[in-house]
């Protein structure tokens, strides 16, 4: 199943070659003037160029090879030497009906050779909120796990659940002073409660109160560091403790990811790679990569001679090595953010021996990840290009800070939940939507235009800007916004239903008017926005997609009637684009994260 511009890109290929010229300029793109053409091939300019002949004669000699081509309605010269090809409306209708008949990838073309693939996203922590860095990276990271997986790749979506960190140390100091918990903090082997001696509730509030108290209070602060020393030197009863802390913020969790249609295949947590510390440490040490540092160990992963500029706390700017060393072992004792992080790249491999480990977090954390991978690959641990960061901007405020809830407070999944279905009920019965529905599918239904709402807002935006959050804009069911998507894959739906009650069948399909062309353009063009979406990472390349598609079919509905066609093939080649449009738009929106409501 090969895509338009693919197959033309390979005869292009081969009347290059027929030319003496190199095939892999021959590149075939969608054409800049839809009026003219609907791809393009610039290459014989390059190729003039290489050659020293004149690109338009050049060009003129291969649209004449090309003119045979029986898929080719018209090989045009324009310009300096760019090639416009015109699709046959025989090839077009061939292509949309194999792209309808295809129910599993609606068109998109898989990757030659699958990969064990590793993502790692959203990353929550015990007991801390979360903030927007974690709600991009669970949208885009939902996303991307779709997509690798949609085209091929064996994917693990692995939560890398932040719960073996100073925080940890922060919570087992305020349980302590809150009291209730003494038998956990006693010494010895137990046996301890089975029976968690706080609940989400108390971990909300507990947190928030330890971290600031930690700034002001060193006491409180020395205590919380030796607490996670202890911690993670095996101390029973703050091990028990720890795993009561963990489980119940971990179902906490589970329920708010739940909500926004966000699933992981590993629960994993930076725990998890604490076995292997004593191990990785001790190889480290051997060889020569763990050095003293003041008091801590380090691994210096900067390449002789690379300097950047560093800004001091006074002010002054300075050319330090770059980036900074790795903080293994804290003068305290403990394990860092980093080392958990290297360890679990030893225990992935392991477990999984992933090709590629992709890492979609915060833009700001670009120079832990820099350092974590260039240890990684000193250590050998991983081969140079299989981890990856793939950093995001912020969703901000109006105020252009990053969001925060009216309250000041950083955002809580479940309240943004709940504020954006809210908005959903309220502009479903502005729009007279699902009016008549019992109240539980229209609550349904309220849920999933809010998600629809979330997601597409996310990621309708290029992964590495920032945007402002916008909620009035985000659930209009008009522009480019989720909730219009999914009115239109709806509309179809109920197209469809009317079709099957009219007895209307589906057949192959015919091009006759442009918006048909259009549409069946559209379909093709699909697999062409996948692969690029995987290559750079990018799923908003899926949301254009799906937004032009949908759009394209709003043009093809107004002007091609499909159930009072004029004759039956007609209506039954209408009927075959339809079903393919809303085949590929709900493939589209599952790949962004988005479920589709049977009727609104
Ligand atoms: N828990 C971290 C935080 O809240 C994010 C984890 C990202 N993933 C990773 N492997 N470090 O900042």
């Amino acid at each position: 199943m090969t895509d338009l511009r693919t197959v033309l890109g390979e005869a292009v290929g081969a009347a290059f070659a027929a030319e003496g010229v190199d095939p892999a300029l021959a590149r075939v793109t969608a054409s800049d003037r839809p009026d003219l053409a609907d791809f393009q091939s610039n290459g014989a300019l390059a190729a003039a160029k290489a050659l020293k002949a004149n690109p338009r004669e050049l060009a003129g000699r291969v649209a004449e090879r090309l003119k045979a081509d029986e898929r080719l309605a018209s090989v045009e010269v324009a310009g300096p030497g760019f090639i416009n090809l015109k699709v046959a409306d025989a090839a077009l209708a061939a292509r949309a009906t194999e792209v309808a008949a295809d129910a599993a990838h609606a068109g998109a073309s898989l990757v030659a050779s699958p990969r064990k693939v590793v993502i790692d996203y959203a990353g929550p922590n015990v007991a801390k909120p979360m903030h927007v860095g974690h709600l991009r990276s669970s949208i885009i990271g939902e996303s991307l796990k779709r997509l690798f997986r949609f085209r091929g790749d064996t994917v693990w979506g692995d939560a890398h659940f932040g719960d073996w960190g100073f925080q940890m140390g922060l919570l087992i100091g305020a349980v302590a002073d809150e009291g209730g918990a003494d038998a956990f903090l006693a010494d010895g082997d137990g046996p301890f409660p089975t029976e968690s001696p706080v609940t989400l509730e108390d971990l909300e509030r507990l947190y928030p109160a330890a971290a600031a108290r930690a700034k002001e209070d060193p006491d409180f602060r020395d205590r919380a560091r030796k607490a996670t020393a202890e911690l993670q030197a095996g101390r029973p009863g703050y091990r028990a403790l720890w795993r009561h802390m963990h489980d119940v913020s971990m179902s906490g969790l589970q329920r708010e990811f739940a909500a926004l249609g966000v699933t992981f295949d590993l629960w994993n947590g930076e725990s998890d790679a604490d076995p292997l510390m004593p191990e990785m440490i001790a190889h480290l040490e051997e060889t020569g990569l763990l050095v003293e540092d003041d008091g801590a160990r380090v691994v210096h992963v900067a390449r002789p001679g690379e300097t950047r500029k560093r800004k001091l706390a006074d002010g002054s700017v300075v050319e330090a090595p770059s980036p900074p060393p790795l903080l293994v072992i804290s003068s305290e004792g403990s394990a860092m953010y980093g080392t958990t992080d290297l360890a679990t790249i030893l225990d992935r491999r392991k477990a999984i021996d992933p090709d590629l480990i992709l890492y979609v977090v915060d833009e700001r954390q670009a120079e832990h990840f820099e350092q974590v991978f260039r240890a990684a690959c000193l250590a050998g641990y991983a081969d140079e290009g299989s981890l990856e960061h793939l950093g995001f901007g912020t969703m901000n405020g109006p105020d252009g800070k990053p969001f925060k809830t009216r309250a000041g407070g950083v955002l809580k999944l479940h309240d943004l939940i709940t504020m954006a279905t809210d908005k959903a009920r309220e502009r479903l019965r502005e729009a007279k939507l699902g009016a008549d529905l019992p109240e539980a599918e229209f609550d349904d239904i309220a849920r999933k235009v809010a998600v629809a709402a979330l997601k597409f807002a996310d990621l309708s935006n290029s992964r590495t800007t920032s945007y402002v959050f916008d909620l009035d804009r985000f659930m209009s069911f008009e522009g480019k916004t989720g909730p219009y998507l999914l009115y239109q894959a709806v509309r179809i739906k109920s197209l469809l239903r009317k079709a099957a009650d009219q007895g209307v069948a589906a057949g192959p399909v015919a091009i006759g008017e442009p918006a048909e062309r259009d549409l069946a353009l559209t379909l093709d063009a699909f697999s062409q926005a996948v692969a690029e979406a995987y290559d750079k990472r990018m799923p908003h390349l899926i949301s254009e997609h799906a937004y032009r598609l949908a759009q394209s079919f709003s043009k093809f509905y107004a002007a091609c009637p499909v159930l009072v066609a004029p004759d039956e093939a007609t209506r039954s080649s209408r009927l075959t684009l339809s079903r393919a449009v809303l085949d590929q738009l709900e493939r589209a929106l599952d790949l962004l994260g988005i479920d589709t409501p049977e009727q609104m």
